[in-house]
């Protein structure tokens, strides 16, 4: 069953990054690679509107909420997951300026908003067309899980750390990776308060299994030959970064972690990433941490 967890209020930070202020001068910021910089692009590009949906699946369901303290953490998450968008947004201006197709997959995701919006206006009680709202929250407890592990290894790893060339870039990865572990256990926690039925979150888990890495390949490669002249001509380098980028520390035991997940009695906060969470609070925004000024 659920695992009990202190509340902890989720701290909304405000963050100043000044993407636009001095754009990175190495367009293969990530580890040198043209293929892990067309990857995170893209997961920068998707990153906006797909939290636009996390936040839409679990807001839907606030007024059901009976619990005072799921219903603070609820507003902590959005608040998080709005600032994330908000920030992603900036640096995918950078990133479009440097000649990624990053507004492509912007406008792409952006079409579930429309068919979201819609419903919700036209039948604006989440209990109506239940299997498709239980959906929405499917994938966004599934989601949230594949980018806890994610964040997980981004931030236990210094390998992962050290691939990371542009300072500013990886502020953002850092501090987007904290708060996603500060907030893994919120979505969650609404899908098993609305009683939606474990096999729906667990069936996403599987697609995200199954396809979510040859998604991000095809995707990536889908970026390189529209908009990369330098990467329409070295096909063998393409290939040859991404069978780097499939070893890149980052995937390491991601298959194993996202494994858990599929289980009936599954909880986020079984995984303990408590230390690692308070060790990167400290160094990120302690007295002397290093995003401290970054706050506005
Ligand atoms: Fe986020
Ligand atoms: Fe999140």
């Amino acid at each position: 069953m659920v695992a009990s967890h202190d509340v902890v209020d989720l701290t909304v930070r405000r963050m100043n990054f000044g993407f636009n202020e001095a754009p990175t001068s190495d367009k293969y910021f990530a580890d040198g690679s043209m293929v892990f910089s067309h990857l995170v692009a893209i997961l920068s590009a998707i990153f906006p509107p797909g939290e636009e949906i996390f936040v839409r699946s679990v807001r839907r369901y606030s007024d059901q909420l009976t619990d005072p303290d799921l219903r603070r953490r609820v507003a902590g998450f959005i608040g998080q997951e709005k600032t994330h968008g908000r920030q992603h947004r900036e640096l995918n201006e950078q990133l479009t300026a440097m000649g990624y197709p990053t507004a492509w997959f912007e406008y792409l995701l952006e079409s579930t908003e429309r068919l979201e919006k819609f419903l919700d206006k036209q039948y604006p009680d989440p209990d109506r067309l239940p299997r498709l709202r239980h959906l929405f929250l499917g994938f966004t407890v599934a989601a949230e899980h594949f980018t806890a592990v994610w964040a997980e290894n981004i931030l236990k790893r210094p390998a992962v750390q050290a691939m990371m060339y542009d300072q500013e870039i990886r502020n953002l990865l850092n501090w987007h990776a904290l708060e996603e572990l500060e907030h893994k256990s919120v979505a969650f926690d609404v899908y098993r308060a609305i009683g939606v039925p474990e096999s729906t979150r667990i069936r996403w888990m599987r697609f995200a299994q199954n396809c979510g890495i040859p998604i991000l390949v095809l995707f990536t490669w889908l970026s390189i030959a529209t908009t990369d002249v330098e990467g329409r001509r070295q096909p063998l380098r393409i290939l040859k970064e991404t069978v780097q980028m499939l070893r890149n520390p980052m995937w390491k035991g991601f298959y194993s972690d996202m494994r858990p997940f599929t289980r009936r009695d599954f909880h986020p906060d079984q995984i303990d990433t408590a230390e690692l969470v308070a060790r990167w609070q400290r160094e990120l925004f302690g007295a002397e941490g290093q995003l401290a000024g970054h706050l506005k």
